[in-house]
């Protein structure tokens, strides 16, 4: 028996013979389950870094040596971060960027192994439907592998950078007059028809890479785990993979208690907080909007494995306005660290659960932060052009004549 076998995301029952990962059914999920799949802390210790691959054993224990895709990804910082611990009113709090991945995203550490997993299938054209960074993380990584691909993004509210990316790693870029929910229908139907090899995060390979943010989390702490783990959500492929990699490392007696998951939404699309706060009720999707297009999502595909990790971590989910989210990011930025507006709802996220008395302040947390700041340059632009009241933090560029005297005077006022 293969010890890799594909199972119903909620139940855990063996899903069917012709179950394909790279055509998943958003109605019913697989995850892979690696049976007998055994790795010792020492050893992890021992590799010191590796990134997603460190931990093959755990992500895909199959896969030939040798072919892996890969663009050196995972090995993320864990920055203790006083300034931001001050910002939401606690003792300690670190982040971990997630934005020094090679394209500058979390997405790479998923992709590295649906792509690798695709290649080793003979799969010739890899697509998704994307808000942006996943779009740029498949360009590159089928740009490595020698593969095509096609990446369908809502056309009025894709960043900037993350378009620049998908473009220049020479993708098939398709821009729709619709949001990312009509792009992910219809990319999950035509890899359903066979046309093409999906690769969002409904495909399990990628839950298994980015499991690896939290082994790596694990390690860093010295297998001691925060009280708090506090991430960005939108499809909800986070929520899912972490859940996911904390029951398997206390499985592994990696850890002996887990953290509690957050998933922090913005307010305009906030779908899965609606649902947690009425006791985790049916989805009801909605017509997202927010400023932070990363997250720009009304019908988040991993809702149901996401339900299973808030349980089983004692977890929680937040909605923060657009307001909050920009304010969090200028923290961040000034920190010196920066990072993309989506990325910070987990800072803003953890202020506001800070300031209802949630997280005390003397817990631990980790924020993670998904995507690098040069990702969406306009929002950065715009909010310290005091475009996008209130901006309480804004650094506006000044305009000087080119006169040392105009310089000198700039310099006092
Ligand atoms: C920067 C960033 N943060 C967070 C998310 C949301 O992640 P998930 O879909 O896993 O909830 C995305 C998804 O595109 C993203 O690009």
């Amino acid at each position: 028996m293969s010890p890799s076998r594909l199972v119903d995301a909620q139940s855990g029952e063996p899903a069917p013979e012709d179950a394909d990962p790279f055509a998943p059914d958003p109605k019913r999920l697989w995850d892979w389950q690696h049976d007998g799949a055994s790795l010792g802390r020492e050893t992890v210790e021992a590799r010191g870094s590796g990134g997603v691959w460190r931990f093959r054993e755990l992500v895909d224990p199959e896969l030939p040596i040798g072919a892996e895709v890969s663009l050196t990804e995972g090995d993320t910082p864990l920055l203790d971060c006083p300034t931001l611990a001050d910002y939401c009113g606690l003792g300690n709090l670190s982040v971990k960027h997630e934005g020094r991945n090679p394209t500058g995203s979390f997405k790479d550490r998923g992709m590295t192994v649906a792509v690798s997993r695709a290649r080793h299938a003979g799969a010739r054209v890899l697509a998704c439907a994307s808000t942006g960074n996943t779009a740029a993380s498949l360009a590159a990584y089928s740009a490595r592998a020698g593969l095509r691909s096609v990446v369908v993004i809502p056309a009025q509210a894709t960043a900037s950078g993350k378009l620049s990316q998908a473009i220049a790693h020479g993708a098939r870029v398709l821009q729709i007059e619709g949001d990312f929910d009509a792009a992910m229908r219809m990319v999950l139907d035509l890899a359903r028809e066979g046309d093409l090899a999906l690769v969002n995060s409904a495909n399990p390979w990628r839950i298994e890479g980015q499991k690896t943010i939290v082994f790596e989390l694990c390690a860093q702490l010295a297998w001691d785990p925060p009280d708090w783990l506090v991430f960005p959500a939108g499809n909800l492929g986070n929520a899912a993979a972490f859940g996911k990699a904390l029951r398997e490392a206390r499985a592994l007696g990696w850890i002996e208690r887990t953290p509690r998951l957050v998933a922090v939404q913005a307010a305009g699309a906030a779908p899965f907080v609606t649902s947690f706060e009425a006791g985790f009720a049916p989805l009801q999707p909605v017509a997202a909007e927010t400023l932070a297009t990363a997250i720009r999502i009304g019908a988040p595909v991993s809702f149901h494995r996401a339900v299973r990790s808030l349980r089983e971590t004692g977890g929680l989910a937040i909605a923060v306005d657009d307001a909050a989210i920009l304010d969090a990011k200028a923290a961040v930025d000034r920190a010196g660290i920066g990072a993309e507006p989506a990325s910070c709802a987990s800072v803003a996220g953890t202020r506001a659960l800070a300031a209802r008395g949630t997280i005390l302040p003397g817990e631990r947390v980790v924020c993670l932060l998904t995507g690098h700041l040069l990702k969406d340059p306009e929002t950065t632009r715009d909010y310290h052009l005091g475009r996008l009241a209130p901006a309480p933090q804004a650094n506006p560029p000044c305009r000087i004549p080119a006169r040392l005297d105009a310089l000198r005077s700039a310099l006092t006022a």
